[in-house]
Order: structure tokens, then C-alpha cells, then sequence
């Protein structure tokens, strides 16, 4: 028998450990007589969710080990985009899954809603744990909350174990997914240039100049194309277009100053044919695909406790429905969604120098 072989036969209950899956849905211990239909099925709705966070946040943990690092090998790239689509579609499930809870009647979960005391999924340390791995600021949250305080606070409740503390404490140290992310981007090579290579600032300098100028020209070709066709007054329109640049010009030169990681992103968004950079946009493309999935289930969830609640406040002591919309414009990756106001169809941009370090040279 090979070494490390179970003596006995495997079965399907002692594989999952089903007994013991199956024997935790009836309430916490000592409360009391068998609870009714709706509540276990609420109970369910949120272990099978919570069952599912546990796999975002081992995919994510993988994720960050990949990523987080001074160089990231392009062949781990399509492992990396792997892990958070799977994340994805954890999402888009569990937007779904809300289906299920609007299955109970209002006036049903007013029935044993009470008993639900000050507990509520504001305390899903999971939860939060993923916003603080994926990068979400304290500052973007409402009240500007600080999530480890938060936990420090359930901990000494005796709300949450001191083993969820500590791992917490764990995350919130290391650098977020965004952080190795931005760090990655800023190794970008763009027009051939390596970061920190000689003449790099001048490259970088003249990419970015280059297409604010692009971006210029295109913007009076917008002005007059709309005055032409009688849509509207340069008077207005002229404002809106100039204010779009601008806001590109301090997004590239924060303070003045060119951001590596920001013209990286708009490099590779601007020229997603070069084959060398097809899996970094597909990665970019992978976050926002994520980003996107987690805010639909906010957004769901939110539309379901209107249902549910109305505007009532939450059992956790939050505003209710209002509390959850305010979460649904959090945004972890927030350049990701930025660049793309900025871009300009390809046939304006200049071409590419150095087209061969990126997979193939142009030959006209
Ligand atoms: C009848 C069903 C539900 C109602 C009425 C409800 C209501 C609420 C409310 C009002 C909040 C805001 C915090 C508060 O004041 O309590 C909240 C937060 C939350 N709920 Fe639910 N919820 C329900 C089901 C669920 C389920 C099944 C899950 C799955 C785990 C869940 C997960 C969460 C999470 C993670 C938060 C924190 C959101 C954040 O702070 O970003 N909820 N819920």
C-alpha cells in the first residue's frame, strides 16, 4: 500500500466530513428549541456564503503571493488571471444567491429577527478581510472606518478569536493586492525603456507628454465635430473637454510628477496588440472583471434588504439600504477604472519604438 494511504475505504460523508458540515445548522449551541423553516434557511444562506468568501480569500492569498514580489515572471501571469476569475465567478454567483433570501417574506424574518441581537454581516471578519487584502482604503470607507481597529474591538468583545485577529493583523501589514499591482505596473517597459534604465525618465517623459498632446488634439477635433453638427456651444462644450485633459495630466503627473505605475497601465491599455503585453491587459482586465463582480453583489444585496427591511436600520447599528448603496461606490482599483477616460483609439497614437521587444517587429 502506498505510504500515507487511508487504511480504510474513502466514502463520499467521510471525504467532505459531511457529518459534521450537516450538524451546524441548527442555531448556536443552547438556543433553544428547533428552529423553524425560514430560519435555518436563513442560517444556511449565510454559512454557504461564508463557505464561499473562504475560497475568494485562499484564491486571493495565492494571488498575492504571485504577485507581490520584485519581479513577477510573465509565465506565472496566466496562473495569476486564473485564480481571480475563479474569484469572479464566485461573485456573479453569490449576486444570485441574494435570490434565494428574498425567499423569505418580510413579516416572516420579523418573526425570529430579534433574535439576532446586535449580530449582524457587518462583523464578517471574511468580509473584511478581503477589502483589506484587495487594498480598499480606510478613507473611502464610510465614517472613514478603520477595519483593524474595528477588529481589535470584536476581539476583546470576544466576537471574533484571537487566531482571526492575528491573521488579520497579518494582511492588513503586508502590501494590498493594489499595492503589488501599482508596483508591478511601474516595472513596465514602455517604448522599450526598462525602469530605472539610463534615459528612462526622458521615455517615459516624452510617452506621457506625447499622449496628453494626442489627447489635445482630439478634443478639439471633438469640439468642432460637435459644433458642426449643431449638438452644442463651444462656450460649453470647450470646458468639459479641457477639464477631461486636465484631470488626465494630474492622474499621469501626480503633484507634477510622472507616475511610472500610471503610464505603465496607460501603455498597456493604449497598445493591447503588442503580444508581450496581451496577459498584463488581460491581468488588468481580470482585477476589473473582479472589482466589478464584488460591487454587483453589493448592489444586490443592497436591492435585497431593501426588500427584505425597507429603510430600517440594520441589526449591526448601520443606516440600513443607505449604508450598503454608500458601499457600492468603494473602489479598490481605482487607476484601473481611471485610465480608461484617457484613452484614445489607436490610429491617433504614435507607434510603438522598439516593436520587437515586444514580440514581433512591424516590417512596412
Ligand atoms: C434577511 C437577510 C439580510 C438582511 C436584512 C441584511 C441586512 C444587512 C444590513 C442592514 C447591513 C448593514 C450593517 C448593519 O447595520 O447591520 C448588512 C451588512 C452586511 N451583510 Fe447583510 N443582510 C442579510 C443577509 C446577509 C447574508 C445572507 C449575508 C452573507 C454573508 C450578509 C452579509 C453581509 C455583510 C458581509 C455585510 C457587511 C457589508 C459591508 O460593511 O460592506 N447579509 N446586512
Amino acid at each position: 500500500m502506498a505510504e500515507g494511504s487511508p487504511t480504510h475505504r474513502m466514502t463520499y460523508g467521510g471525504y467532505l466530513r459531511l457529518n459534521e458540515v450537516l450538524d451546524l445548522q441548527d442555531g448556536p449551541e443552547g438556543y433553544g428549541p428547533a428552529l423553524c423553516n425560514d430560519e435555518q434557511h436563513f442560517i444556511i444562506t449565510h454559512q454557504t456564503f461564508e463557505l464561499w468568501f473562504k475560497m475568494v480569500l485562499r484564491e486571493l492569498k495565492e494571488s498575492h503571493s504571485i504577485l507581490n514580489r520584485d519581479h513577477v515572471e510573465e509565465k506565472s501571469l496566466p496562473q495569476l488571471v486564473h485564480h481571480l476569475d475563479r474569484v469572479t465567478e464566485i461573485f456573479r454567483l453569490l449576486a444570485n444567491q441574494w435570490k434565494v433570501m428574498e425567499t423569505l417574506a418580510p413579516q416572516d424574518f420579523l418573526a425570529f429577527r430579534d433574535k439576532l441581537g446586535t449580530s449582524s454581516g457587518f462583523e464578517s471578519w471574511q468580509m473584511r478581510e478581503m477589502e483589506v487584502l484587495l487594498g480598499l482604503e480606510n478613507e473611502q470607507r464610510m465614517g472613514g472606518m478603520d477595519p483593524l481597529l474595528h477588529m481589535k474591538k470584536l476581539a476583546s468583545e470576544g466576537k471574533v478569536s484571537a487566531k482571526v485577529l492575528s491573521d488579520f493583523q497579518v494582511t492588513s501589514n503586508a502590501p494590498s493586492l493594489n499595492d503589488a499591482l501599482c508596483a508591478w505596473l511601474a516595472r513596465t517597459p514602455i517604448n522599450g525603456s526598462l525602469s530605472g534604465a539610463p534615459g528612462d525618465a526622458e521615455i517615459i517623459a516624452a510617452f506621457v507628454d506625447g499622449h496628453l498632446e494626442v489627447m489635445e488634439r482630439h478634443g478639439e477635433d471633438v469640439i468642432a465635430h460637435i459644433v458642426a453638427i449643431g449638438h452644442g456651444e463651444e462656450a460649453q462644450v470647450r470646458p468639459r473637454i479641457e477639464a477631461a485633459r486636465i484631470q488626465a495630466e494630474s492622474f499621469l503627473k501626480p503633484e507634477g510628477v510622472i507616475s511610472r505605475s500610471r503610464a505603465g497601465l496607460l501603455f498597456i491599455e493604449s497598445y493591447p496588440e503588442l503580444p508581450l503585453l496581451s496577459w498584463p491587459r488581460k491581468l488588468i482586465d481580470a482585477f476589473v472583471g473582479l472589482e466589478q463582480g464584488m460591487l454587483l453583489f453589493r448592489s444586490a444585496h443592497a436591492r435585497m434588504v431593501e426588500r427584505m427591511i425597507g429603510r430600517r436600520m440594520g441589526t449591526g447599528g448601520s443606516s440600513g439600504v443607505d449604508y450598503l448603496d454608500a458601499t457600492t461606490k468603494y473602489r479598490v482599483f481605482v487607476d484601473l477604472w481611471a485610465v480608461r477616460t484617457m484613452l484614445v483609439k489607436r490610429e491617433s497614437l504614435a507607434d510603438v519604438s522598439q516593436p520587437e521587444f515586444y514580440g514581433f517587429a512591424i516590417n512596412e
